[in-house]
Protein backbone atom coordinates (compact mmCIF):
# COMPACT_ATOMS: atom_id res chain seq x y z
CA UNK A 1 0.00 0.00 0.00
CA UNK A 2 1.54 3.81 -0.76
CA UNK A 3 2.35 5.85 2.36
CA UNK A 4 -1.27 7.89 1.58
CA UNK A 5 -3.63 4.81 1.82
CA UNK A 6 -1.88 3.47 4.95
CA UNK A 7 -2.33 6.79 6.63
CA UNK A 8 -6.24 6.43 4.88
CA UNK A 9 -6.47 2.86 6.39
CA UNK A 10 -5.37 4.56 10.22
CA UNK A 11 -8.43 7.26 9.50
CA UNK A 12 -11.03 4.65 8.98
CA UNK A 13 -9.59 2.55 12.27
CA UNK A 14 -9.56 5.94 14.42
CA UNK A 15 -13.25 6.65 13.68
CA UNK A 16 -14.22 3.11 14.63
CA UNK A 17 -12.50 3.62 17.82
CA UNK A 18 -13.59 6.91 18.63
CA UNK A 19 -16.86 5.46 17.85
CA UNK A 20 -16.57 3.13 21.04
CA UNK A 21 -14.80 -0.16 19.33
CA UNK A 22 -12.01 -1.33 21.32
CA UNK A 23 -9.19 -0.33 19.75
CA UNK A 24 -7.91 -3.98 18.80
CA UNK A 25 -11.42 -4.72 18.23
CA UNK A 26 -10.93 -1.92 15.62
CA UNK A 27 -7.54 -2.88 13.87
CA UNK A 28 -9.20 -6.21 13.66
CA UNK A 29 -12.50 -5.12 11.74
CA UNK A 30 -10.54 -2.99 9.34
CA UNK A 31 -8.21 -5.87 8.67
CA UNK A 32 -11.41 -8.20 8.20
CA UNK A 33 -12.63 -6.13 6.22
CA UNK A 34 -9.24 -5.29 4.01
CA UNK A 35 -7.83 -8.35 3.38
CA UNK A 36 -5.74 -7.23 0.42
CA UNK A 37 -3.43 -5.72 3.18
CA UNK A 38 -0.10 -7.31 3.58
CA UNK A 39 1.57 -8.22 6.77
CA UNK A 40 3.92 -5.22 6.63
CA UNK A 41 0.99 -2.99 5.77
CA UNK A 42 -1.04 -3.75 8.23
CA UNK A 43 2.42 -3.89 10.68
CA UNK A 44 2.67 -0.62 9.72
CA UNK A 45 -0.96 0.81 10.35
CA UNK A 46 -1.27 -0.59 13.39
CA UNK A 47 2.19 1.15 14.65
CA UNK A 48 0.91 4.59 13.36
CA UNK A 49 -2.91 3.69 14.85
CA UNK A 50 -0.74 3.10 18.56
CA UNK A 51 1.28 6.29 18.14
CA UNK A 52 -1.82 8.21 17.44
CA UNK A 53 -3.15 6.95 20.61
CA UNK A 54 -0.79 7.76 22.79
CA UNK A 55 -1.05 11.39 21.32
CA UNK A 56 -4.34 11.43 21.46
CA UNK A 57 -5.15 14.56 22.84
CA UNK A 58 -2.59 16.60 21.34
CA UNK A 59 -3.36 15.25 18.10
CA UNK A 60 -6.50 16.51 18.36
CA UNK A 61 -5.00 19.77 19.85
CA UNK A 62 -3.08 20.66 16.99
CA UNK A 63 -5.50 18.53 14.17
CA UNK A 64 -8.41 20.64 15.12
CA UNK A 65 -10.42 17.95 16.75
CA UNK A 66 -11.28 14.55 17.45
CA UNK A 67 -12.04 12.24 14.20
CA UNK A 68 -9.90 10.25 12.54
CA UNK A 69 -8.94 13.25 10.20
CA UNK A 70 -7.84 15.44 12.27
CA UNK A 71 -6.14 13.18 14.48
CA UNK A 72 -4.10 11.85 11.51
CA UNK A 73 -3.61 15.99 10.85
CA UNK A 74 -2.47 16.49 14.26
CA UNK A 75 -0.21 13.73 14.28
CA UNK A 76 1.50 14.53 10.82
CA UNK A 77 2.27 18.33 11.91
CA UNK A 78 3.57 17.44 15.58
CA UNK A 79 5.91 15.12 13.68
CA UNK A 80 6.98 18.28 11.11
CA UNK A 81 5.58 15.65 8.26
CA UNK A 82 3.94 17.36 5.17
CA UNK A 83 0.50 17.20 5.15
CA UNK A 84 -0.25 18.20 1.73
CA UNK A 85 1.61 14.45 0.51
CA UNK A 86 -0.58 12.57 2.77
CA UNK A 87 -4.21 14.30 2.19
CA UNK A 88 -3.90 14.30 -1.87
CA UNK A 89 -7.42 13.31 -2.35
CA UNK A 90 -5.94 10.74 -4.50
CA UNK A 91 -7.43 7.11 -5.18
CA UNK A 92 -6.85 5.66 -1.63
CA UNK A 93 -5.80 8.91 -0.21
CA UNK A 94 -7.23 11.02 2.62
CA UNK A 95 -9.18 13.78 0.48
CA UNK A 96 -7.83 16.79 0.46
CA UNK A 97 -7.90 19.62 3.24
CA UNK A 98 -10.82 21.57 3.32
CA UNK A 99 -10.66 25.88 3.87
CA UNK A 100 -12.28 25.69 7.06
CA UNK A 101 -10.34 22.53 8.76
CA UNK A 102 -6.79 24.06 7.78
CA UNK A 103 -8.49 26.82 9.99
CA UNK A 104 -8.70 24.75 12.82
CA UNK A 105 -4.82 23.36 12.51
CA UNK A 106 -2.29 24.52 14.81
CA UNK A 107 1.16 24.70 13.71
CA UNK A 108 3.27 26.67 16.31
CA UNK A 109 2.50 25.61 20.13
CA UNK A 110 4.22 24.91 23.87
CA UNK A 111 5.80 21.56 23.40
CA UNK A 112 5.49 20.37 27.47
CA UNK A 113 1.79 22.02 27.40
CA UNK A 114 0.94 20.33 24.58
CA UNK A 115 2.59 16.43 25.70
CA UNK A 116 0.70 17.36 29.12
CA UNK A 117 -2.66 16.57 27.35
CA UNK A 118 -1.89 13.38 26.72
CA UNK A 119 -2.11 12.30 30.24
CA UNK A 120 -5.72 12.64 31.61
CA UNK A 121 -6.31 15.65 33.17
CA UNK A 122 -8.02 14.17 36.89
CA UNK A 123 -4.87 12.07 36.23
CA UNK A 124 -2.33 14.90 36.24
CA UNK A 125 -1.87 16.11 39.53
CA UNK A 126 -2.10 12.32 41.12
CA UNK A 127 1.13 11.19 39.01
CA UNK A 128 2.83 14.67 39.23
CA UNK A 129 2.34 14.10 42.90
CA UNK A 130 4.02 10.64 42.89
CA UNK A 131 6.94 11.40 40.04
CA UNK A 132 7.22 15.19 41.09
CA UNK A 133 10.77 16.20 38.87
CA UNK A 134 10.43 13.17 36.41
CA UNK A 135 6.73 14.13 35.58
CA UNK A 136 7.76 16.27 32.32
CA UNK A 137 10.52 12.90 31.40
CA UNK A 138 7.59 9.87 32.49
CA UNK A 139 5.35 12.33 29.90
CA UNK A 140 7.29 12.17 26.78
CA UNK A 141 8.67 8.50 27.36
CA UNK A 142 4.72 8.03 27.07
CA UNK A 143 4.11 8.97 23.79
CA UNK A 144 6.75 7.11 22.97
CA UNK A 145 6.98 3.44 21.08
CA UNK A 146 7.99 0.73 23.94
CA UNK A 147 11.15 -1.69 23.11
CA UNK A 148 9.82 -4.95 22.25
CA UNK A 149 11.78 -7.05 25.06
CA UNK A 150 12.62 -10.69 25.43
CA UNK A 151 13.89 -12.83 28.49
CA UNK A 152 15.89 -15.88 27.91
CA UNK A 153 14.99 -19.10 29.92
CA UNK A 154 18.14 -19.75 31.65
CA UNK A 155 16.72 -23.46 32.07
CA UNK A 156 17.77 -24.09 28.29
CA UNK A 157 20.25 -21.57 27.02
CA UNK A 158 22.71 -18.66 27.73
CA UNK A 159 22.21 -15.07 26.69
CA UNK A 160 24.97 -15.41 24.14
CA UNK A 161 23.36 -18.30 22.19
CA UNK A 162 19.91 -16.66 21.72
CA UNK A 163 21.56 -13.62 20.20
CA UNK A 164 23.18 -15.42 17.90
CA UNK A 165 20.38 -17.97 16.68
CA UNK A 166 18.16 -14.69 16.27
CA UNK A 167 20.59 -12.93 14.48
CA UNK A 168 20.69 -15.54 11.95
CA UNK A 169 17.07 -15.49 11.35
CA UNK A 170 17.78 -11.86 10.31
CA UNK A 171 16.49 -10.26 13.64
CA UNK A 172 18.18 -7.39 14.67
CA UNK A 173 18.72 -7.86 18.47
CA UNK A 174 20.90 -6.38 21.16
CA UNK A 175 21.71 -7.11 24.85
CA UNK A 176 19.61 -5.15 27.54
CA UNK A 177 21.94 -3.62 29.40
CA UNK A 178 20.16 -3.75 33.06
CA UNK A 179 19.55 -7.23 33.30
CA UNK A 180 21.13 -10.10 32.11
CA UNK A 181 18.50 -12.17 30.99
CA UNK A 182 16.99 -9.57 28.60
CA UNK A 183 17.20 -8.50 25.06
CA UNK A 184 16.06 -5.62 23.10
CA UNK A 185 14.53 -6.12 19.52
CA UNK A 186 15.26 -3.32 17.71
CA UNK A 187 13.81 -5.06 13.96
CA UNK A 188 12.56 -7.95 12.73
CA UNK A 189 10.29 -8.51 15.84
CA UNK A 190 7.22 -10.59 13.48
CA UNK A 191 9.31 -12.92 12.54
CA UNK A 192 10.27 -14.23 16.43
CA UNK A 193 6.70 -15.95 16.73
CA UNK A 194 7.66 -17.98 14.17
CA UNK A 195 11.08 -19.13 15.17
CA UNK A 196 12.39 -22.12 16.33
CA UNK A 197 14.02 -19.98 19.06
CA UNK A 198 10.69 -19.25 20.28
CA UNK A 199 8.77 -22.95 19.49
CA UNK A 200 11.82 -24.78 21.61
CA UNK A 201 11.14 -22.16 24.37
CA UNK A 202 14.36 -20.31 24.80
CA UNK A 203 12.43 -17.18 25.03
CA UNK A 204 9.52 -14.93 25.90
CA UNK A 205 8.25 -11.98 25.52
CA UNK A 206 8.63 -9.75 28.49
CA UNK A 207 9.63 -6.28 29.46
CA UNK A 208 12.63 -5.88 31.34
CA UNK A 209 11.00 -4.12 34.39
CA UNK A 210 9.16 -7.17 34.62
CA UNK A 211 11.98 -9.33 34.32
CA UNK A 212 13.90 -7.04 37.30
CA UNK A 213 10.79 -7.15 39.47
CA UNK A 214 10.70 -10.92 39.23
CA UNK A 215 14.21 -11.24 39.94
CA UNK A 216 13.72 -9.86 43.55
CA UNK A 217 12.24 -12.94 44.59
CA UNK A 218 14.56 -15.50 45.92
CA UNK A 219 13.35 -18.82 45.80
CA UNK A 220 14.82 -21.36 48.29
CA UNK A 221 14.62 -24.94 48.22
CA UNK A 222 11.42 -26.82 48.28
CA UNK A 223 9.38 -23.57 47.73
CA UNK A 224 5.65 -23.72 47.90
CA UNK A 225 5.21 -20.58 45.63
CA UNK A 226 1.88 -19.56 44.42
CA UNK A 227 1.25 -16.96 41.76
CA UNK A 228 -1.93 -15.58 43.10
CA UNK A 229 -3.00 -13.41 39.88
CA UNK A 230 -1.24 -15.16 37.32
CA UNK A 231 -2.63 -14.46 33.96
CA UNK A 232 -0.68 -16.46 31.71
CA UNK A 233 2.53 -16.36 34.02
CA UNK A 234 4.28 -14.38 33.41
CA UNK A 235 5.71 -13.53 36.84
CA UNK A 236 6.39 -16.99 37.88
CA UNK A 237 7.72 -17.92 34.74
CA UNK A 238 10.17 -15.40 35.11
CA UNK A 239 10.85 -16.37 38.79
CA UNK A 240 11.29 -20.00 37.68
CA UNK A 241 13.66 -19.47 35.21
CA UNK A 242 15.89 -17.07 37.71
CA UNK A 243 15.88 -19.87 40.41
CA UNK A 244 18.63 -22.34 40.64
CA UNK A 245 16.54 -24.32 43.29
CA UNK A 246 13.38 -26.98 43.56
CA UNK A 247 10.61 -25.54 43.67
CA UNK A 248 6.39 -26.00 42.99
CA UNK A 249 4.47 -23.80 41.30
CA UNK A 250 1.02 -23.07 41.71
CA UNK A 251 -1.44 -20.68 39.49
CA UNK A 252 -4.53 -18.72 40.21
CA UNK A 253 -6.29 -16.38 38.57
CA UNK A 254 -9.54 -15.10 39.34
CA UNK A 255 -10.45 -14.98 35.23
CA UNK A 256 -10.10 -18.71 34.80
CA UNK A 257 -9.98 -17.80 30.78
CA UNK A 258 -6.49 -15.50 31.64
CA UNK A 259 -4.68 -18.56 32.46
CA UNK A 260 -5.39 -20.15 28.88
CA UNK A 261 -2.14 -19.63 27.70
CA UNK A 262 -0.62 -20.77 31.22
CA UNK A 263 0.39 -24.68 30.49
CA UNK A 264 1.18 -24.14 26.64
CA UNK A 265 4.31 -21.37 28.21
CA UNK A 266 5.06 -23.56 31.03
CA UNK A 267 5.39 -26.94 28.85
CA UNK A 268 7.42 -24.44 26.25
CA UNK A 269 9.72 -23.57 29.22
CA UNK A 270 9.81 -27.03 30.81
CA UNK A 271 8.91 -25.49 33.96
CA UNK A 272 5.50 -27.27 35.86
CA UNK A 273 3.02 -24.81 37.20
CA UNK A 274 0.29 -26.36 38.73
CA UNK A 275 -3.01 -24.56 37.54
CA UNK A 276 -5.70 -24.61 40.33
CA UNK A 277 -9.11 -24.47 39.08
CA UNK A 278 -10.21 -23.36 42.79
CA UNK A 279 -9.67 -20.44 44.49
CA UNK A 280 -6.64 -21.24 47.24
CA UNK A 281 -7.80 -21.08 51.09
CA UNK A 282 -4.97 -23.20 52.85
CA UNK A 283 -2.46 -21.62 54.37
CA UNK A 284 0.80 -23.57 52.87
CA UNK A 285 2.72 -21.48 50.79
CA UNK A 286 6.22 -19.90 51.40
CA UNK A 287 5.39 -17.23 48.54
CA UNK A 288 2.42 -16.16 47.49
CA UNK A 289 3.16 -13.86 44.11
CA UNK A 290 0.57 -11.00 43.72
CA UNK A 291 1.15 -9.60 40.09
CA UNK A 292 -2.40 -6.86 41.13
CA UNK A 293 -4.95 -5.23 38.59
CA UNK A 294 -3.71 -1.67 38.53
CA UNK A 295 -4.19 1.40 36.56
CA UNK A 296 -0.95 0.30 34.73
CA UNK A 297 0.73 3.94 34.42
CA UNK A 298 3.78 2.36 34.28
CA UNK A 299 3.01 0.07 30.59
CA UNK A 300 0.73 2.94 28.90
CA UNK A 301 3.25 2.60 26.02
CA UNK A 302 2.20 -0.69 25.33
CA UNK A 303 -1.54 -0.56 26.25
CA UNK A 304 -2.33 3.29 24.82
CA UNK A 305 -6.07 3.06 25.03
CA UNK A 306 -5.57 1.94 28.83
CA UNK A 307 -4.47 5.45 30.52
CA UNK A 308 -7.78 6.98 28.30
CA UNK A 309 -10.33 4.26 29.81
CA UNK A 310 -8.92 4.40 33.33
CA UNK A 311 -11.45 7.17 35.84
CA UNK A 312 -11.05 8.22 39.13
CA UNK A 313 -13.82 5.10 40.22
CA UNK A 314 -11.85 2.76 38.22
CA UNK A 315 -8.52 3.59 40.42
CA UNK A 316 -10.39 3.12 43.52
CA UNK A 317 -11.60 0.38 42.76
CA UNK A 318 -8.50 -1.44 41.64
CA UNK A 319 -7.11 0.10 45.22
CA UNK A 320 -9.45 -1.85 47.17
CA UNK A 321 -9.04 -4.99 45.16
CA UNK A 322 -5.18 -4.45 45.96
CA UNK A 323 -6.08 -4.02 49.44
CA UNK A 324 -8.08 -7.06 49.65
CA UNK A 325 -5.39 -9.13 48.02
CA UNK A 326 -2.48 -8.32 50.05
CA UNK A 327 -4.35 -9.77 53.28
CA UNK A 328 -5.57 -12.65 51.72
CA UNK A 329 -2.47 -13.34 50.39
CA UNK A 330 -1.48 -13.58 54.72
CA UNK A 331 -3.86 -15.81 55.19
CA UNK A 332 -1.86 -18.38 52.47
CA UNK A 333 1.39 -18.13 53.99
CA UNK A 334 3.19 -20.62 56.07
CA UNK A 335 4.69 -18.84 59.45
CA UNK A 336 7.37 -17.04 58.07
CA UNK A 337 6.26 -16.68 53.87
CA UNK A 338 6.90 -14.08 52.67
CA UNK A 339 4.20 -11.30 49.99
CA UNK A 340 5.66 -10.42 47.04
CA UNK A 341 3.40 -7.40 45.94
CA UNK A 342 4.28 -6.30 42.24
CA UNK A 343 2.11 -3.37 40.15
CA UNK A 344 2.88 -2.03 36.65
CA UNK A 345 2.19 1.57 37.73
CA UNK A 346 3.66 4.86 38.95
CA UNK A 347 1.13 5.51 41.22
CA UNK A 348 2.22 5.71 45.01
CA UNK A 349 -1.09 5.56 45.91
CA UNK A 350 -1.48 2.01 44.47
CA UNK A 351 2.32 1.35 45.76
CA UNK A 352 4.25 2.94 48.94
CA UNK A 353 0.88 4.70 50.25
CA UNK A 354 -1.10 1.79 49.84
CA UNK A 355 1.44 -0.52 51.96
CA UNK A 356 1.76 2.56 54.48
CA UNK A 357 -1.90 2.61 54.94
CA UNK A 358 -2.45 -0.80 55.16
CA UNK A 359 0.86 -1.75 57.44
CA UNK A 360 -1.17 1.05 59.88
CA UNK A 361 -4.28 -0.08 60.06
CA UNK A 362 -3.58 -3.56 59.90
CA UNK A 363 -0.36 -3.96 61.66
CA UNK A 364 0.78 -7.28 60.83
CA UNK A 365 2.91 -7.41 58.41
CA UNK A 366 5.91 -5.00 57.76
CA UNK A 367 8.07 -4.33 54.21
CA UNK A 368 11.38 -6.39 53.63
CA UNK A 369 12.45 -4.49 50.74
CA UNK A 370 10.94 -2.28 47.92
CA UNK A 371 11.92 -1.88 44.24
CA UNK A 372 10.49 1.35 42.55
CA UNK A 373 11.65 1.54 39.00
CA UNK A 374 10.34 4.20 36.84
CA UNK A 375 10.03 3.76 33.26
CA UNK A 376 12.96 4.65 30.89
CA UNK A 377 13.83 4.17 27.33
CA UNK A 378 15.10 0.37 28.80
CA UNK A 379 11.90 -0.53 30.76
CA UNK A 380 8.60 -0.51 32.06
CA UNK A 381 7.14 1.29 35.01
CA UNK A 382 7.43 -1.36 38.18
CA UNK A 383 6.85 -0.83 41.97
CA UNK A 384 7.32 -4.53 43.79
CA UNK A 385 8.07 -4.89 47.69
CA UNK A 386 8.63 -8.18 49.84
CA UNK A 387 6.25 -8.08 52.83
CA UNK A 388 6.32 -10.15 55.98
CA UNK A 389 3.83 -11.01 58.90
CA UNK A 390 5.59 -9.89 62.12
C1 LIG B 1 -1.49 -7.61 35.99
S1 LIG B 1 -2.48 -8.96 35.55
C2 LIG B 1 -1.42 -10.32 35.85
C3 LIG B 1 -0.40 -10.60 34.77
C4 LIG B 1 0.39 -11.87 34.94
N1 LIG B 1 0.84 -12.08 36.28
C5 LIG B 1 1.59 -11.90 34.01
O1 LIG B 1 2.73 -11.70 34.43
O2 LIG B 1 1.35 -12.13 32.83
C6 LIG B 1 -3.59 -9.04 36.90
C7 LIG B 1 -4.44 -10.28 36.94
O3 LIG B 1 -5.14 -10.30 38.19
C8 LIG B 1 -6.36 -10.98 37.99
N2 LIG B 1 -7.23 -10.64 39.15
C9 LIG B 1 -7.96 -9.53 39.37
N3 LIG B 1 -8.57 -9.59 40.58
C10 LIG B 1 -8.21 -10.76 41.12
C11 LIG B 1 -8.51 -11.42 42.36
N4 LIG B 1 -9.29 -10.85 43.28
N5 LIG B 1 -7.96 -12.63 42.60
C12 LIG B 1 -7.15 -13.21 41.68
N6 LIG B 1 -6.83 -12.64 40.49
C13 LIG B 1 -7.34 -11.43 40.23
C14 LIG B 1 -6.83 -10.49 36.64
O4 LIG B 1 -7.74 -11.40 36.07
C15 LIG B 1 -5.51 -10.40 35.86
O5 LIG B 1 -5.28 -11.55 35.12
Amino acid sequence: MRNEALYQATIDILDLYLSSFKLEAAIKYWSNKNRFAGSSDRRHIRNITFDIIRQKHSCAFVGGGLSGRKLVMGYLILKDLDLSSVFTGLKFAPKEITKIERRFLIFSYETIKVYELDCPTWLVPIIKNSLSENFNNYLYLMRTRALVQLRINKHKTCRKNVLTLLRNEEIEVVPNKLISSGINVLNGAHKILRSSVFFDGLIEFQDVGSQLVSQMIEIEEGDQVLDLCAGSGGKTLAVASEANKVAYYSAWDEDLNRMDDLENRANRAGIKISKLLNKPVQNIYDKVIIDAPCSGSGSWRRNPQGKWDLSLDKLRLYIDIQKGLILDAFKLLKQGGQVIYITCSVLDIENEKLLEELILADGTFYKEKTLNLLPTYQNDGFFAAILKKI
